[in-house]
């Protein structure tokens, strides 16, 4: 395990007596609290709240250009905050609540703090489905919720992984189990014609099935989300893509993907499924990912994992984990 010289935050059920009324109580005082949602936990602000939005990119280091998502739970939230195209609305009505995100034009300034959306004319927009989370917006109004990690590591996928990361920097920490997803939303550009910005549990197919073809040449470079950033999504050890269980390195760590075979030359190893089920790998990757760290392997080697459905995501989020990184 690595030391921290942090304190340890406090930490309740979601099931416990009082959680959401305590949670509210956090956010509504300019706190900040990580809550579960069925993608990964978010760190949660009053999106309205200058000073609680500072405490989120405070608290993870994030940098000051890259903006926040806006969390609501209703239509009359988003038409609050933003104009939704025909192909946005359609969007909206076929994968909200859930684990899509929208980015839109911005209706009117002042709604959220300034700072949450680094300066930009669009906003991004995402109803959640996890019932906790919902509860404490329909209670609060809308919430900005970047994932609950340092910023440029693995996203958190329990309330373990939050605090480890985040430490006494977050108010409060609510434990809802492992993410049911496990990997962030999709986040889909509706702002000028159609464009992936990231992927997700909902695929490019399932949006073009409701939106129609995407946008030609409107896919997101670097500047258009910033999250996007090569070097992303990483954890401690250097990662090797592709790399068949036969070809582990001695001493190295090794994500395993279906029927890995003999894994003695790894040092250790986290299966993501063994029936080759690319779900239940997504919804397990952060976390091995994070055990594989703690074990201190400089060297993680991964198995190769499908392209197709979740598993596109997979890859991508694989492939800025194994990006060079800017501070080496
Ligand atoms: O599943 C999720 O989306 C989680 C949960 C907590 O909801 N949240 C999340 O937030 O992943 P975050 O901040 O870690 O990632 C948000 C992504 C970033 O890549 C950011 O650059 C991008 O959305 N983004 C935010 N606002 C944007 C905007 N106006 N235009 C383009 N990209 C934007
Ligand atoms: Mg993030």
């Amino acid at each position: 395990m690595q030391s921290r010289v942090q304190d340890a935050p406090r930490i309740i059920a979601a099931g416990a007596a009082g959680a959401s009324a305590e949670t509210v109580a956090v956010l509504e005082n300019d706190g900040i609290a990580a809550l579960p949602t069925e993608t990964v936990y978010g760190l949660c602000a009053r999106a309205s709240s200058h000073a609680a939005v500072a405490k989120v990119f405070a608290a993870k280091g994030r940098p000051a250009h890259n903006p926040l998502i806006v969390h609501v739970d209703d239509l009359a939230g988003v038409e609050h905050l933003c104009t939704l195209s025909a192909a946005g609305q359609a969007l909206a009505e076929a994968f909200w609540p859930g684990p899509l995100t929208l980015v839109a034009r911005l209706a009117r300034e002042g709604a959220v703090a300034g700072a949450a959306l680094g300066g930009g004319q669009t906003v991004a927009v995402r109803m959640p489905s996890a019932r906790f989370f919902r509860d404490v917006l329909s209670r609060v109004g809308p919430l900005v919720a970047p994932s609950a990690n340092r910023s440029g590591r693995v996203s958190a996928t329990s309330a373990a992984a939050v605090a480890d990361d985040l430490g006494a920097a977050v108010d409060l920490v609510v434990d809802g189990g492992p993410s049911p997803i496990g990997l962030e939303s999709t986040v889909v550009d509706v702002s000028e014609g159609v464009a992936v910005l990231r992927h997700g549990a909902i695929t490019a197919a399932q949006i073009e099935a409701v939106a129609g073809p995407l946008t030609p040449g409107a896919r997101g470079g670097p500047l258009r989300s910033p999250g996007m950033l090569t070097s992303h999504y990483a954890p401690r050890a250097v990662l090797r893509l592709n790399v068949a269980a036969h070809a582990v390195a001695e001493g190295e760590g090794y994500v395993a993907f279906g029927n890995a075979g003999d894994l003695s030359a790894a040092l250790v190893w986290e299966e993501l499924s063994q029936a080759g089920d690319l779900h239940e790998a997504a919804r397990g990757l952060y976390a091995a990912l994070r055990r594989l760290d703690n074990a201190g392997v400089k060297t993680i080697a991964v198995a190769p994992i499908p392209a197709e459905g979740i598993g596109v995501a997979i890859n991508d989020r694989l492939a800025r984990a194994a990006a060079p990184r800017p501070d080496g």
